[in-house]
C-alpha cells in the first residue's frame, strides 16, 4: 500500500528520500513523488505514475541540494493511478502526503469549495491539504492548522505535511495507519516502514494513534490527541541491511523461501525443547490457570495469515481435546453479529501487523474484554502493540509481496501455543513429545526438500506454466494446505487458481474438470490415503492433468508426482507447502511476471 518517507537534516534530501522509496517499493504502489523546500522557500515538487525509476528520471533534471522534503508511494483509492493523482499535493501554502482514508472527504470538499479552493486531483489528500491550508492562513503554527484540521477528519491516515514558507519543520500525525520518525544527530527521518530507516539511524519512536509531532533539525517533539506534550519513548531498530536485500537471489521470493530453515530456527529458538518436552512462548501474559480455562480459541487474518491460522487450528484441535477452534476472515467477522463465548482467547494473526481488517478486529474485542495475543511479525507494530500479549514469529523482514517464510512460522507458532495448551489442561504427554520432536527436526527437513525437489519443481512448473486454471485439494491438515497452495500460485502467476477440500470435489468443483486446468493433489500417506486417492482416480477418470504432491512410496496414478521423503508425519504440510511455494515461483517467472511485486496487490493492506 501507500508509503511515506519525510527527512529534515543537513544531507541530500532528494537522495535520502529517494533511497527511501525505494525500500517501499516492495509494498505495492502505482506512482511516486518527491518534494524538497530550500531556506529561501523554492520548492522542487516530482511525481511520476508508475515505478520509482519513473520518478528517478524526472529528478536526473532536477537536481537540487535541499536538506528538507517529503515522499510517497501512492496505491489508489480514491482517483486513477496517474501523476495528477500521485502525491505530494501541493495545495496554498501546503505539502501534504497521506496513508489511509479520509471518509468524510466529500463533506469536507463542499465547504473547501465555498473557500474558493479549486482541486487538481481526485484524491482525499489534497482535500485534506486544502483544509490544512484554511486553517493555516488564520492559525500561528502549522502544528495548530494541522490540529485543527485533524479534529475535522473521519477516517484513518498517517500524514507528513509541510507549509511553503517553513523549511524549518515537517509535521507529522498518525491515526490507524503506521508512522515512524527515526532520530540522530541533527536530523529526522520519518517512514511510515521501518525498512527505509535502515542504514539512517537504529533509534526509532513508533507513533500511536491520535499522536502530532513536529519534526526538525533539534528532533521530534511530540502531542498526545489533547495538544499534551507527550515523552517520545526511542526503541532500537532490530532490522538490519542484509535483510532487505536480496543476496544474490534473483527475487526476494527465492530468497525468503529459502530462508526458511533459518527463520523457522528464529521461530522455534528458547520455545521448544525435545530433551525436556518443553513448550513455552513467552510474552504471551498468561498464565497456566488462565491456559487451563480456556476452551475457545478464536483465529484471526487476512490471505495467507488466516490460512495459517486454519491449518494451525487443526493442530490444536488434535492436540488438546475440550478447546473449540473458531476460525476468522477478519473483513468478515468485524461486521458480523458474533457472539464470543465464555473463556475465550483470540489469536491476532498479522505477518506486517498493520492490516486494517485485522487490527478492527482486535479493537472489538478488547472492547468486548477478550483476552488478545498477537502472532506477529514486524516488531513495533501496530497490532503488536495493541494485544494484550503475543509472540513474534521473528522471520526478519518479508519483502516479497506473498508471504512464504512468514507463513510457515505462524503455523508453528500457533502449534507451540496449541502445545502450551495441551500441558497445561494435562493433554496426552506422547503427543506433545512428538509435536515437539517434529518441530525440532523441521528445520532439516525443509532444507531436505528446497535441496532435493527444486530442480524437479521447476521442470514441473515450465510444463504447466501455460495453463490458466488450477484447483488444489487436499484432505484434513492438507485442506489449509491447499488453500494456501492455491492463493500463492494465483497472486504471483495469475493463473485463476483455487483451493478445495477434497470431499467437496463432489458436491461441485469437479465440474470444472476439463483440459486446459490441471489439479495439485495433496496426499499424506496416513489414515486419510485411501479417501484422498480415490479422490485422484475420480478427477482422472475425468481426464485431468494431476499432479500430485505425497510423502509416500505407493504407486499413484497421475501426470506428475512429487515425492517427498519425509520422517515427519504431523508436519508434513509444512513440506508440501514448500513444494507449492516453489512451484507457484517458477510458474511465475516462466510467465515473466513481477514476481515480488505482483499487479493490484500491496505488502500490507492498510485500508479495507
Ligand atoms: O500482514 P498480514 O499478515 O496481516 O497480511 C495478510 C494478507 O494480506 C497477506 O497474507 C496476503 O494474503 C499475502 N499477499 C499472501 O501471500
Amino acid at each position: 500500500m501507500c508509503g511515506i518517507v519525510g527527512y529534515i537534516g543537513n544531507k541530500n534530501a532528494q537522495n535520502i528520500l529517494m533511497a527511501g522509496l525505494k525500500r517501499l517499493e516492495y509494498r505495492g504502489y502505482d506512482s511516486a513523488g518527491i518534494m524538497t523546500l530550500d531556506e529561501k522557500e523554492k520548492s522542487v515538487l516530482l511525481r511520476a505514475k508508475g515505478k520509482v525509476s519513473e520518478l528517478e528520471k524526472r529528478i536526473n533534471g532536477n537536481k537540487v541540494e535541499h536538506t528538507v522534503g517529503i515522499g510517497h508511494t501512492r496505491w489508489a483509492t480514491h482517483g486513477e493511478p496517474s501523476k495528477r493523482n500521485a502525491h505530494p499535493h501541493a495545495i496554498g501554502d501546503i505539502y501534504i502526503v497521506h496513508n489511509g482514508i479520509i471518509e468524510n472527504y466529500q463533506d469536507l470538499k463542499l465547504i473547501l469549495e465555498q473557500r474558493d479552493y479549486v482541486f487538481k486531483s481526485d484524491t482525499d489528500t489534497e482535500i485534506l491539504g486544502a483544509l490544512i491550508d484554511s486553517l493555516y492562513k488564520q492559525s500561528e503554527t502549522l502544528l495548530e492548522a494541522v490540529s485543527g484540521a485533524l479534529q475535522m477528519v473521519v477516517g484513518a491516515y498517517g500524514i507528513a505535511v509541510m507549509s511553503a514558507d517553513n523549511p524549518e519543520e515537517i509535521v507529522v500525525a498518525r491515526q490507524g495507519s503506521p508512522l515512524i520518525v527515526g532520530v540522530d544527530e541533527g536530523e529526522v527521518f520519518i517512514a511510515s516502514d521501518a525498512s527505509a530507516l535502515v542504514g539512517h539511524t537504529d533509534k526509532v519512536i513508533y507513533m500511536h494513534d491520535g499522536e502530532i509531532g513536529v519534526c526538525s533539525r533539534d528532533g521530534l517533539e511530540l502531542y498526545d490527541g489533547d495538544s499534551h506534550v507527550v515523552r517520545a519513548q526511542v526503541e532500537k531498530l532490530e532490522l538490519d541491511v542484509q535483510s532487505i536485500q536480496k543476496n544474490g537471489y534473483d527475487h526476494f521470493l527465492l530468497k525468503e523461501i529459502y530462508e526458511q530453515p533459518d527463520s523457522l530456527r528464529a521461530t522455534l529458538s528458547g520455545r521448544i525443547d525435545p530433551k525436556t518436552g518443553y513448550a513455552k512462548l513467552g510474552g504471551l501474559n498468561v498464565s497456566d490457570e488462565q491456559l487451563r480455562d480456556i476452551e475457545h480459541v478464536f483465529i484471526i487474518g487476512c490471505g495467507t495469515a488466516y490460512y495459517a491460522g486454519l491449518l494451525a487450528g487443526y493442530y490444536i484441535e488434535k492436540l488438546v481435546d475440550g478447546v473449540t477452534i473458531h476460525n476468522h476472515i477478519a473483513s468478515e467477522l468485524r461486521y458480523r453479529s458474533f457472539h464470543v463465548p465464555e473463556s475465550t482467547v483470540a489469536l491476532i494473526v498479522s505477518q506486517s501487523g498493520e492490516t486494517a481488517d485485522t487490527l478492527a478486529c482486535l479493537t472489538e474485542l478488547k472492547r468486548r474484554g477478550v483476552t488478545c495475543l498477537g502472532v506477529v511479525n514486524a516488531v513495533g507494530s501496530t497490532i503488536a502493540r495493541e494485544v494484550d500479549g503475543g509472540v513474534y514469529v521473528h522471520v526478519g523482514a518479508e519483502i516479497s509481496v506473498a508471504s512464504t517464510k512468514a507463513f510457515t512460522s505462524q503455523v508453528v507458532s500457533i502449534t507451540i501455543f496449541g502445545l502450551m495448551l495441551a500441558q497445561a489442561k494435562g493433554a496426552g504427554l506422547q503427543l506433545i513429545d512428538e509435536y515437539i520432536e517434529e518441530l525440532d527436526a523441521l528445520p532439516k527437513e525443509i532444507t531436505k526438500v528446497l535441496e532435493t525437489k527444486a530442480g524437479e519443481v521447476k521442470k514441473l512448473a515450465k510444463k504447466y506454466a501455460s495453463y490458466d486454471h488450477a484447483v488444489f485439494t487436499g484432505r484434513d491438515t492438507l485442506y489449509p494446505t491447499a488453500l494456501e497452495g492455491a492463493l500463492k500460485l494465483k497472486e504471483i502467476s495469475y493463473i485463476q487458481s483455487e483451493g478445495y477440500a477434497s470431499g467437496e470435489l463432489k458436491h461441485g468443483p469437479i465440474a470444472l474438470i476439463d483440459d486446459r486446468m490441471f489439479e495439485v493433489c495433496y496426499i499424506q500417506d496416513n489414515w486419510l490415503y485411501e479417501k484422498s486417492q480415490s479422490n485422484l482416480i475420480e478427477i482422472n477418470a475425468r481426464g485431468a492433468h494431476a499432479i500430485v504432491i505425497t510423502d509416500t512410496d505407493k504407486r499413484l496414478s497421475a501426470e506428475a508426482v512429487v515425492r517427498v521423503s519425509t520422517r515427519l508425519r504431523h508436519l508434513t504440510p509444512l513440506l508440501f507447502n514448500v513444494v507449492s511455494q516453489l512451484f507457484a515461483y517458477h510458474v511465475a517467472v516462466v510467465r515473466g511476471n513481477d514476481v515480488d511485486q505482483p499487479r493490484n496487490l500491496a505488502k500490507s493492506v492498510t485500508v479495507e
